[in-house]
């Protein structure tokens, strides 16, 4: 996935700050951290950019409603919501774009100013069907008829509010005229939109005529004014979708970083929802080959979270907050749950019930259980030395096999850009590894004092079990960082294999890198059984 740079640029969608994150938000987040640390650990150039996206009429209005400025409530979504939750989720990123940031404003004037001077961007009138949610003008043919409050008016199908009919005079982006050269380079590029079922929605899309797009409001000021007439402000989409340029032109001092653009421009995947996958895969290409500029490798939509068969929304009354789930199970089992339980690409939902026996089953008694026994019994047979292994069996070897091929398989899987693919090989281990545990019982081994000793069968074992748990901390720091860095630390390797986030995915799977004689602690359990809130 990296390029001859070796780097690897990615984003996810700057959010807007009408309301509070919830757990639709955290997913694509997550997603990210996950796969931005997983690129970490392949010892790429990794840079991942998140922020959030203050102006437009829906942002207006709510801070109308709350009696405040637009750029009052936009700092204070910021400092209280938006910023805060990346610690909650445990998000690294690595840059936080605003758009009300001065380095933002003033490098999309500069793109607009060019675009206009060279005579992509005309005067022009426009009517139509307008969802203020969506920040988009609709065609007629998309909305819904109303029900209950909403009967006798048309609905945004995504919203499933009322449209409103504007029709001002504006400018608009000529992007007629590139719906020939997008269709080439979809062909070309068959990465450009993933997964399949996004291609194709745009290859429909734009295969049916595409229009040109009209890039400015009058009625309202909040946005960026347009250099050439300051009656209008740019249209949201235009200026938000060019956050992702311009966080790598100037930083947040407003300093020139052209080293960042440099390093990392095309981006590598712009993570987003489908709800606003046309906006990413026609609009955004589009602005960029209009500009001249290298357009980023791809596209990636994945699905919605549903509550009762819709999409989760705050609009609705549906949003589950993260905080509400991360307080009771901890972001790692957060993370670990929406990036297995839903095939990135689909809808899924989520449950209460599911999350707690996902839990249980494989984070408390799969993973969490397995790193304790080790640690035990390497306490109690050999006084918390790892031991010097003796020969290795079949049994060991079938160890040190699927540890290999989990390692293959994940890195593929995140290369196809499937977190839960990833997750799936990796587990191939853990279940592996319970199964071995189980089979060759240490615990009876230890009472044959002929077979208890160093270089006996029973350190084999435990030898054998502690480089696969080796490996699972490696491979699964990137989803679940606090609980592997704790395996990390009881397995006393740190030393000298390095700090756990440094240590490269491609070579975990390879046995023998621990040390006999290194120091294995009973940690805390990693993942605590949860209380029975049932009496
Ligand atoms: O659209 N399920 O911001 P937004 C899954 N500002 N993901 C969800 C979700 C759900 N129920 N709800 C939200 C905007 N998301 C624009 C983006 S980018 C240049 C500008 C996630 O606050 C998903 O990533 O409405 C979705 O695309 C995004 O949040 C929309 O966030
Ligand atoms: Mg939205």
């Amino acid at each position: 996935m990296a390029d001859a740079k070796n780097s690897f640029y990615l984003t996810t969608p700057i959010y807007y700050v009408n309301d509070a994150p919830h757990i639709g938000h955290a997913y694509t987040t997550v997603a990210a951290d996950m796969l931005t640390r997983w690129h970490r650990q392949r010892q790429e150039d990794v840079w991942f950019l998140t922020g959030t996206d203050e102006h437009g009429q829906k942002v207006m209005r709510t801070a109308e409603s709350n009696g405040v400025t637009p750029q009052q409530w936009a700092d204070k979504l910021v400092d209280e919501a938006w910023v805060p939750v990346l610690n909650t989720l445990n998000a690294k990123n690595d840059d936080f774009i605003r758009t009300t940031q001065p380095r933002h404003e003033s490098a999309v004037q500069e793109f607009i100013s060019k675009l206009h001077d060279q005579g992509d961007i005309y005067a022009g009138s426009y009517e139509g069907p307008y969802c203020v949610g969506c920040e988009e003008y609709k065609q007629a043919g998309e909305l819904l008829d109303g029900t209950g409050e909403h009967e006798g008016q048309k609905v945004c199908p995504i919203h499933g509010y009322p449209v409103e009919m504007l029709s001002e005079q504006n400018y608009f982006f000529a992007m007629s005229k590139y719906q020939d050269r997008l269709l080439a380079f979809y062909e070309e590029h068959p990465e450009f939109i993933q997964p399949a079922s996004a291609r194709n929605e745009v290859l429909g899309f734009v295969k049916q005529g595409l229009q040109d797009l009209s890039i400015s409001r009058n009625t309202f000021d909040w946005g960026i004014p347009l250099p050439w007439d300051s009656e209008h402000v740019l249209y949201v989409w235009f200026d938000a979708l060019l956050n992702y340029m311009t966080a790598l032109q100037k930083n947040v001092d407003g300093e020139d970083t052209p080293e960042l653009f440099e390093k990392y421009w095309p981006a590598s995947v712009h993570l987003v929802g489908k709800d606003i996958l046309r906006f990413h895969a026609v609009i955004w290409p589009a602005m960029l080959m209009a500009a001249d500029l290298p357009l980023p490798k791809t596209i990636f939509a994945h699905g919605w979270l549903l509550v009762g068969g819709e999409k989760m929304s705050k609009t609705k009354l549906t949003g589950i907050a993260p905080s509400q789930i991360i307080d009771v199970f901890g972001s790692d089992a957060f993370r670990y749950y929406f990036m297995r339980a839903i095939q990135f690409g689909q809808d899924g939902s989520f449950s209460w019930e599911d999350m707690a026996a996902q839990y249980n089953a494989a984070l408390a008694n799969g993973w969490g259980n397995l790193a304790s026994r080790l640690a035990a019994m390497v306490g109690k047979y050999f006084g918390g030395a790892l031991p010097q292994a003796g020969e290795f069996t079949d049994a060991d070897q079938h160890i040190a096999d699927v540890a290999a091929k989990a390692v293959a398989d994940a890195e593929a899987a995140i290369d196809a850009i499937s977190p839960n693919h990833a997750i799936d090989a990796v587990w191939t281990l853990v279940d592996a590894l319970n199964l071995y545990i189980t089979e060759q019982e240490p615990w009876k081994v230890a009472k044959d004092e002929s077979l208890a000793g160093q270089g006996g069968r029973l350190a084999t074992i435990l030898v054998t079990a502690a480089e696969g748990l080796r490996a699972l901390a490696v491979l699964l720091n990137p989803v679940m960082p606090i609980a592997a860095g704790k395996l990390w630390d009881s397995l006393g390797a740190e030393d000298y294999l390095g700090a756990l986030d440094a240590q490269p995915v491609a070579t975990a799977g390879e046995f023998g890198q621990l040390k006999p004689g290194t120091t294995v602690t009973k940690g805390e359990a990693l993942f605590p059984r949860l209380e029975d809130t049932s009496n």
